[in-house]
């Protein structure tokens, strides 16, 4: 494989921000240097002067097709991680999921099946729990040891991915034992769907009226609820994008009583808001995603939540579904709507954003996007950082390109943007994956089955 240097760049990691020419041999960083300080051979150079160099995002909450409300995600592997790396990410961690009845194996492979050979970017999965039970929680040792090392339970959406508290506590119990981390979609489903019921009966069928029945107290008493129950199971817990105040502040306080529980949220409940749901016509149902949107005033703590690290994470919950023959299966009754929103492509840019904002430092950014999801999903230092030895993903990002996002100009195969028309202010320029282009410049240079499966090691925070 072809030697490669990027030279005068801004080498931005976790950890620390330096001038360095960075040195990559066989699909590594085998080297930095001071800029200019070394005489290298290589068949390949980048210029990264006035320009950052930093690790491939690792966004570690995923759907490529995945079946939901009776459709099913419209990316698959190989487009949407061709638009993560269109985006700067080169690395997912996607969720197998288990149909209920069948064992959690059946899902694995059939996840394995639909990624193996189409991916363009490194992958790994997590794996949906929907159906907790005996045969079920003796499984779970086996894909651990394969590099299954999460597993995803769901206190919403009853008759589909729910579990009850005790299914909920087994399953924490036996992933304590494996030394794995439990996932959690903290929102309490039976009272919603109770307000659901009650909200079509009074003729509430619009897309806005699906934020306001998923309550922001229905998300912090699931959040409470889960993270006690993960102290009686003695087992570490991950929430999955958590958009309430009221959630962020059980979790601050667990984490303030030293308990190893850890948060995620991601850009729709940073940048969006239930003003997007309430967009005239069917408009709304772009916006449409579990836990919901919320009114503006939670963004305030949720990005005080990452700063001071009661937040850890920043993922995607890339989930779309199409505006056209998708997202209009609940023109009447929002309940129907599919849940999820596209956002792979975005993640790296949007966060480099609220740098500009004032939000977050550049090292946070980082951090955020690349090295605390590859901490916590078991990937670093491979994935996440840029250090000799590591895998060289590497993005050259411009941070003073402009762009307007649009899905005339996505990759996302999907037919609506949820942040249409929104200019930032930063830009992927190229992206290497394990030592090859992917991306140069606005030239898409990558394959299907570059991306190889990334088995994991458990949560290294713990
Ligand atoms: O609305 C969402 N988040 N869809 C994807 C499934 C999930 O709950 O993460
Ligand atoms: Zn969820
Ligand atoms: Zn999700």
């Amino acid at each position: 494989m072809a030697r490669t240097v990027i030279t005068g760049g801004l080498v931005v990691t976790a950890a620390e921000e330096t001038h360095a020419d960075v040195l990559v041999e066989d699909g590594r960083v085998v080297a930095l240097a001071l800029p200019g300080s070394q005489r290298w051979h290589a068949e390949r150079v980048f210029d990264a002067s006035g320009k950052y160099v930093v690790p491939g995002g690792v966004d570690a909450h995923t759907h490529m097709e995945m079946p939901f409300g009776g459709t099913r995600a419209s990316d698959t592997f190989e487009t949407g991680t061709r638009a993560a790396a269109w985006g700067g990410t080169t690395t997912i961690v996607d969720f197998a999921v288990q149909t209920k009845g069948a064992p959690l194996r059946a899902g694995l492979d059939d996840w394995h099946a639909k990624a193996d050979g189409r991916c363009a970017i490194d992958y790994a999965f997590h794996m949906i729990v929907s159906d907790v039970n005996a045969a079920t929680l003796d499984e779970m040792p086996g894909l651990v040891g394969e590099g299954v090392t999460s597993f995803k339970l769901f206190m919403a959406y009853p008759g589909v991915f729910y579990s009850d508290d005790g299914q909920i506590l087994r399953a924490m119990q036996r992933a304590a034992d494996t030394g794995a981390l439990t996932m959690l979609h903290a929102e309490n489903g039976p009272a919603i769907d109770v307000l659901v019921e009650q909200a079509l009966a009074r003729g509430e069928t619009d897309p806005r009226h699906h934020g306001e029945v998923r309550r922001a107290l229905l998300e912090a008493e699931a959040t409470h609820r889960a993270i006690q129950l993960a102290r009686v199971a003695g087992a570490p817990l991950y929430v999955v994008h958590v958009s309430a105040r009221e959630a962020l502040a059980e979790l601050a306080a667990a984490r303030d009583l030293g308990l190893p529980v850890f948060g995620e949220t991601c850009p729709q409940y940073l940048f969006l808001s239930t003003d997007n749901l309430a967009e005239p016509g069917f408009e709304g149902a772009k916006y449409v995603c579990s836990t919901p949107l919320r009114p503006r005033d939670h963004q305030a703590a949720l990005w005080r939540g990452l700063r001071t690290d009661d937040l850890q994470v920043v993922s995607t919950d890339h989930c779309p579904f199409c505006f056209k023959g998708q997202k209009d299966l609940g023109r009447g009754d929002f309940s129907k709507i599919p849940n999820g929103l596209p956002g792979v492509e975005h993640r790296m840019d949007l966060l480099h954003q609220a740098v500009v904002d004032g939000h977050l430092t550049r090292r946070r950014w980082i951090e955020l996007a690349c090295a605390a999801p590859a901490r916590m999903f078991g990937l670093h230092p491979r994935k996440g950082t840029i250090a000799p030895g590591s895998d060289a993903d590497l993005v050259i990002y411009d941070p003073h390109a402009v762009q307007t996002l649009s899905a005339a100009t996505h990759h996302m195969n999907v037919d609506y943007s949820a942040y249409e028309g929104r200019t930032v202010t930063g830009r992927v320029e190229t992206v290497l994956s394990r030592g090859e282009v992917v991306l140069d410049r606005g030239q898409y240079l990558g394959r299907p089955g570059h991306g190889t499966f990334l088995p994991r090691s458990t949560c290294q925070y713990l």
